[in-house]
């Protein structure tokens, strides 16, 4: 007899979903079954029912297992049996938290209706929980209708918060890279142990504290020109107990205090010119910085660099000593940067 399973859906950034793919095959204990992207940004796996979901999955932003309910419509969930089952089944999941949850949220197309308000209210005061001002909240869940066939599905969160959200951040930088995203930086330039990696324009570090997760020997340099940022890369590296392992440097990015050919890993996360810096601020930047790049590369370096200014990185790219491998482009919350993957023009492949 095959073995009992449920089904989960990840929730990924969306052109990142190879790299969830990878890492749930790689991850997961016994290898999840049937792992497949069924829209931007969604990748569905099965699991066998005594497993369950691992919480350490650096890729994602957040897995929820989906309930599927025989119902026209979600006013039907409010009928006696269906909202027992809705209630069992939140029930377990918080059980499931590492602490109770005190808030919860409701999210579906049409999420204003009276039933969606009657649904969240009558859900709420069941287990008494506050609704979410951000509508989320710890125990969350969204409504949807299945891609195929009838009903409705009931995807509930796996976590009190997504798994995107890492414990080494204090607070919000206006700027600090999506974790996930700093993560799949970091598995495009698989390498073999003991690099030099240099992150430039590092920020809080992010991409760097993410790359001591999966290579302990890697010497690991973070330049920034800004005191601040340096100074909560640091507190972020000491939370997530990787102090010792990034060497922090308050420096130009355009003319590193570093010795010529020294890298062979760089990573740069450069400024969108929302957030921080402006346009004309990366007009002269990204060259120079490019520029700079190629004298710390060693001759077979990558250099893996997420930008938002893509006419203006494609125009430096091609007036500098690198070229372009791959890029890809990922929409994070609607704007659309995109990744780059660069060899030195005199690299040997
Ligand atoms: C988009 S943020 C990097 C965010 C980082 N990945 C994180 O997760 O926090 C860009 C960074 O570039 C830095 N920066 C801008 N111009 C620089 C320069 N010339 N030299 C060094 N750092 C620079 C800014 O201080 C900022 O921290």
């Amino acid at each position: 007899m095959a073995a009992m399973s449920f089904e989960y859906e990840a929730e990924i950034i969306p052109g990142l979903e190879s790299f969830a793919i990878g890492e749930l095959r790689q991850l997961q204990p016994d290898a999840p079954s049937e792992i497949r992207q069924t829209r931007a940004g969604f990748v569905r796996f099965r699991l066998a029912a005594d497993e369950s979901v691992d919480q350490s999955l650096r890729s994602v932003i957040a897995v929820y297992r989906i309930h599927n309910f025989a119902v026209p419509r979600p006013k039907s969930l409010l009928g006696h049996e269906h909202f027992m089952r809705l209630l069992g089944i939140l029930r377990a999941a918080a059980r499931s938290f590492t602490s109770s949850p005190q808030t919860m949220g409701i999210a579906a197309a049409g999420s204003q209706t009276a039933v969606m308000h009657r649904l969240r209210q009558a859900t709420s005061r069941a287990l008494g929980l506050q609704l979410a001002a951000d509508g989320k909240g710890e125990l969350f869940l969204r409504l949807a209708r299945p891609a195929a066939g009838a009903g409705w599905e009931v995807l509930v969160r796996t976590s009190a918060s997504p798994i995107s959200k890492r414990d080494y951040r204090a607070f919000d930088v206006p700027g600090a890279l999506n974790a996930t995203v700093a993560y799949a930086m970091t598995q495009i330039a698989r390498r073999a142990e003991r690099q030099i990696v240099l992150n430039l324009c590092s920020g809080t570090s992010t991409i760097l504290i993410e790359h001591a997760g999966t290579k302990p020997n890697d010497t690991l340099i973070a330049v920034d020109n800004c005191r601040d940022m340096i100074r909560i890369g640091r507190q972020n590296a000491r939370r997530a107990q990787r102090s010792h392992r990034i060497n922090q440097l308050l420096a130009d990015a355009v003319s590193a205090p570093l010795a010529a050919g020294s890298a062979d890993i760089i990573y740069a996360d450069l400024p969108f010119g929302h957030h921080l810096g402006s346009h004309a601020d990366n007009v002269a930047l990204y060259p120079a910085l490019l520029r700079e790049a190629g004298r710390l590369a060693k001759a077979d370096a990558i250099f893996v660099l997420l930008s938002h200014e893509i006419r203006l990185m494609a125009r430096a790219i091609s007036a500098s000593s690198w070229r372009v491998c791959s890029e890809t482009t990922i929409n994070l919350s609607g704007l659309h940067p995109r990744l780059f993957v660069l060899r030195k023009n005199s690299a040997r492949i």
